[in-house]
């Protein structure tokens, strides 16, 4: 009988796939190869194909990824650009340090940017639209890109929670510019520490990020084509994420069937909206299951009191930060979720038994 279920489980994880990896690490050391070498092309290489674009550049943060990104739009100050109120800070704090100005835009039921209010805060200065695809959904990137060419403003998706999503078959990542991702640990193609990438079909951007992730410099010429930064994926950290590709369809699948079965156990709950959306052609990956109950942090700290490890990312919005100085003007969609969500276990490592018993702790929840 189990009565723990955690968030996620590295160790179990690792073990997995622990042949593969280890194989990857020893490749690696035996050739002595640690700095933009033949296993991050090769990662690159797969990336693209994955996403389907025609170029992925590793780098080393999401983080990095979306500053990068706005360097390579040349955006910078005197600009804005349009970023969901719900998101992790970095999508927001990558707009400022570019010297730009975030506008913040309220979100829908499914914690992706509302695009009916998109073309409301658009003035002469918007250069830019960030869409976040979160927890494995994607934003309206239909119409984001619509909008997006009425007004000539670049899109820059923040595709950090989102690898292997698409919509109609087009994949998160492969709509605007550049398509931005984080290879933190808990993501779903986690590493081993910090990476990113970016993937674009626009070979300039492509070079552009290559040299400035080296300190601008043209690894060919060796020419330095501006100030750059030293943020390259690490030739390691491209081996061992070249290998959980390879295991992310099945990866997915696994997630799917999970949320196929809270769906199954838990749609009887009135006091719980779960994230499954009526969309046609969009295909949620679940990085997260992330749910809201009406009953907020008395639900989240029960599940947590019996066992149940659960994130409640946000409880407090980024914009209420005042360290962030940001502009709230008020973002009722963002708010209301903030004080309901909670994302339950949903992992690869994660057992049927373990499933069941996030089940049976929500319903108790509930008196049933
Ligand atoms: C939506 C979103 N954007 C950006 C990031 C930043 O990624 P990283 O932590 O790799 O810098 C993350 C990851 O935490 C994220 O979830």
């Amino acid at each position: 009988m189990i009565n723990k279920v955690r968030f996620v489980n590295p160790v179990r994880n690792y073990h997995m796939i622990k042949d593969e990896i280890d194989a990857a690490f020893f490749d690696v050391m035996e050739k002595g190869e640690y700095i933009d070498r033949s296993h991050l092309k090769q990662f690159e290489e797969n990336l693209a194909k994955f996403v389907g674009t025609k170029y992925a550049v590793g780098l080393n943060s999401g983080y990095d990824s979306l500053h990068m990104s706005l360097r390579a739009a040349g955006i910078g100050a005197g600009d804005e650009v349009i970023v969901p109120a719900h998101t992790f800070v970095a999508s927001c704090s990558a707009i400022v340090n570019v010297g730009a100005t975030p506008v913040l835009v309220d979100v829908t039921k499914d914690f992706n940017i509302d695009c009916d209010k998109i073309e409301e805060v658009i003035t002469e200065k918007t250069k830019g639209i960030m869409p976040v695809h979160l927890s494995g959904w994607m934003a309206d990137m239909p119409r984001i890109m619509d909008i997006a060419a009425k007004y000539n403003l670049v899109v820059v998706e923040d595709a950090c929670q989102s690898l292997g999503a698409s919509i109609n078959g087009k994949m998160a990542g492969a709509w605007g510019l550049t398509g931005c991702w984080s290879f933190y640990p808990f993501k779903i193609l986690g590493g081993y520490g910090d990476g990113g990438a970016i993937t674009t079909n626009d070979p300039e951007v492509a070079a552009f990020a290559r040299r400035m992730r080296y300190n601008g410099e043209d690894r060919e010429t060796g020419e330095y084509f501006g100030h750059g930064f030293t943020c390259l994926l690490d030739n390691l950290q491209a081996a061992f994420l070249d290998v959980k590709l390879r295991h992310l369809p099945e990866g997915i699948k696994r997630r799917k069937q999970v949320a196929a079965r809270y769906k199954e156990a838990l749609s009887d709950l009135p006091d719980l909206l779960l994230p499954h959306y009526d969309k046609p052609g969009f295909d949620h990956v679940y990085q997260n299951y992330t749910l809201r109950s009406k009953q907020g942090s008395e639900f989240s700290d029960y599940l947590k009191k019996n066992g149940v490890e659960v994130l409640t990312q946000f409880r407090k919005p980024y914009y209420k930060h005042e360290g962030l100085k940001l502009v709230d003007r008020g973002f009722p969609e963002t708010e209301a979720l903030s004080r309901e969500v909670c994302s339950l276990p949903m992992n690869v490592e994660t057992n049927d038994e373990e499933i069941e018993y996030v089940i049976k702790v929500v319903r108790s929840f509930y008196g049933k």
